[in-house]
């Protein structure tokens, strides 16, 4: 299981620290919160802020953006040094042209989904994405609690994805800890987001390998 830690739970008072120990306790990507106070009712930073976090670490970059009308900023956060960046499917009426610029762009393709979203509203761009993201909560907070009645929801993900034999990956969002990452792993997801499961803990590293572990 791929583990991408959220910045959104760190310490802000102590970030460049935060981020040089959460990379190096072992994480496969960092997943950056983009929130614009429309789209959710939150407001978190932009693609200066990424830019200035890409140059503390190698490691790849997940941009989530929780925006309205992403398709003015999709450049942006690739020149960044967004790696993968996902948007809401609810956010605008662009979805085909969004994906195809951020492939010209040379990143990654994401379409998030709120917990109320269904499947069968994105399920005609899955041949497309690189990955569907999930979320497992209303997108606006960290620290919120998991929503395990979306897991029917991954599961029909990951059917539709076999039954094709389709390289969309599954990213898993909100709420995720030890103790429920076993559901969200057998319901198919290949990565999960963790804030609060990760940046509250006491223990960078054993936080991370045991998402990553699990047995499943
Ligand atoms: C929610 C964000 C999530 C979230 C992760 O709006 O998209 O990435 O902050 O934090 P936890 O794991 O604490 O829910
Ligand atoms: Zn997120």
């Amino acid at each position: 299981m791929r583990v991408a830690p959220s910045v959104i739970a760190a310490d802000f008072t102590h970030y460049q620290e935060e981020i040089v120990k959460i990379v190096d306790a072992g994480i496969d990507l960092l997943h950056l919160d983009v929130m614009d106070g429309v789209f959710v009712p939150n407001i978190t930073f932009g693609p200066m802020i990424v830019e200035a976090i890409n140059t503390l670490t190698s490691i790849e970059l997940d941009a989530h953006l929780m925006i309205v009308r992403p398709e003015n900023y999709v450049e942006q956060f690739i020149d960044a040094g967004t790696d993968w960046l996902s948007f809401h499917a609810e956010a605008t009426d662009q979805t085909d042209a969004i994906i195809e610029r951020i492939h010209t762009r040379g990143a990654k393709a994401g379409l998030a989904l709120n917990p109320g979203t269904p499947f069968n509203f994105v399920q005609k761009y899955i041949e497309k994405l690189d990955y569907l993201l999930i979320m497992t909560v209303n997108p606006g907070f960290y620290g919120q609690k998991f929503m395990s009645e979306v897991l029917p929801k991954i599961k029909k993900a990951r059917e539709f994805i076999e039954l094709r034999s389709l390289n969309c990956l599954i990213e898993v969002d909100g709420g995720i800890n030890v103790s429920n990452v076993e559901l969200v792993k057998e319901a198919g997801a290949d990565m999960v987001v963790a804030g609060a499961g990760v940046f509250k803990a006491d223990d960078y590293r054993k936080a991370i390998s045991q998402l990553q572990c699990s047995t499943h």
